[in-house]
């Protein structure tokens, strides 16, 4: 089978992109594949570069915008290739905190409620006060804490939400849910063990503590069980209600015994470093099993999702 591996990209997570890519590169099981890399530069390279390389599945290394915001995999519908994992829906759905978080708060599940701003021009310290110090301010549709900051007090807050709309055109300002940071990553459905992240620098997730060397403790932890039983609810309910397909990592704190779920990415990070295949080891998989699992099981929902569509002259149909 010839697997492209989709990397690089134009968003601010591209960097995070080719490590992702390289880890997926040095781990897919060569017995069973040929592995071609892709590397984007431009948007316009995609469809060339797929076209060129006569693949049989595109397997996404890509974070943010293009390529984990629903628009590759739009193009590779198009294309009729089959790719890895979550369609044009869940994808485009979950790259919107905002969007995914009123459905979230519709069907129930604790997701932190605050304001979102179109922009400087929205700009009301007022609210803020209202909503209560600290809060997080955040671009709608960054990744990787990128334009991230944590602002104690109103003194802080301009220059936050300046560097936010540097990202952005649009921002969330939550309230910081003051608990314990967890991850928790799904795989065909089904939830993979729990990392709880303890940052060494800092009161969350920055960018540094997220890829530096010891920027952050990630382990598997072990919760009470009715809290367990929780926090897994809360992020399979997510993962469902998103609609989301093959494997997800849903970002979550829980204060107290009360799981909040902060996010939920489509295409998490797959480095050296990243959450997703942390839990999956802790679930006895190795990098090549998940990469193998991921495979397969994105061509059987590709091939259920076009089947149901009536695409009947696909590549895999
Ligand atoms: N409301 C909040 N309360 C407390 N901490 C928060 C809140 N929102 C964000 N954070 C902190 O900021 C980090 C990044 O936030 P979030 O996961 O929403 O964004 P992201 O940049 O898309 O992350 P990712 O790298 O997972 O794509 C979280 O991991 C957490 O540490
Ligand atoms: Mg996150």
């Amino acid at each position: 089978m010839k697997v492209g591996v989709i990397m690089g990209g134009v968003s601010a997570e591209r960097e995070v992109s080719l490590l992702t890519g390289q880890e997926m590169m040095a781990h897919l099981d060569r017995s069973r594949y040929e592995v071609i890399p892709i590397v984007i530069e431009q948007r316009a390279d995609l469809i060339r570069k797929v076209q060129a390389a006569g693949i049989d599945i595109a397997l996404l290394a890509l974070h943010g915008q293009y390529g984990e915001d629903g628009t590759v995999q739009g193009a590779l519908e198009t294309l009729g290739v089959p790719y890895t994992g979550s369609g044009v829906l869940a994808s485009s759905l979950c790259m919107n905190k905002e969007l995914a978080k009123m459905l979230l708060q519709a069907a129930g599940i604790r997701t932190p409620s605050g304001l979102c701003w179109q922009g400087m021009g929205d700009y009301d310290p007022q609210a803020v006060q209202r909503l209560g110090y600290p809060v997080i301010v955040k671009p709608n549709t960054g990744g990787s804490s990128i334009g991230t900051q944590l602002v104690m007090n109103e003194a802080e807050l301009l220059d936050a939400v300046q560097e936010a709309c540097k990202w952005d055109q649009s921002i969330l300002v939550e309230p910081y849910i003051q608990g314990d940071e967890l991850t928790c990553s799904i795989l065909d459905g089904e939830a993979l063990p729990i990392i709880g992240i303890r940052s060494a620098h800092s009161e969350w997730f920055d960018y540094k503590a997220k890829y530096e060397d010891g920027g952050a403790e990630e382990k598997v932890i072990k919760l009470p069980p009715v809290v367990e039983e929780r926090v897994l609810a809360a992020a399979l309910a997510s993962y469902r209600l998103l609609q989301c397909s093959v494997y997800a990592r849903v970002d979550m704190i829980l204060q107290g015994d009360v799981p909040y779920v902060l996010e939920v990415n489509t295409l998490p990070g797959m480095t050296a470093n990243s959450l997703l295949p942390k839990s999956a080891a802790a679930a006895g998989m190795s990098f090549s099993d998940l990469l193998d699992r991921i495979i397969a099981c994105s061509l059987r929902e590709r091939k259920r999702e076009w089947e149901m569509s009536g695409y009947v002259n696909g590549r895999i149909g």
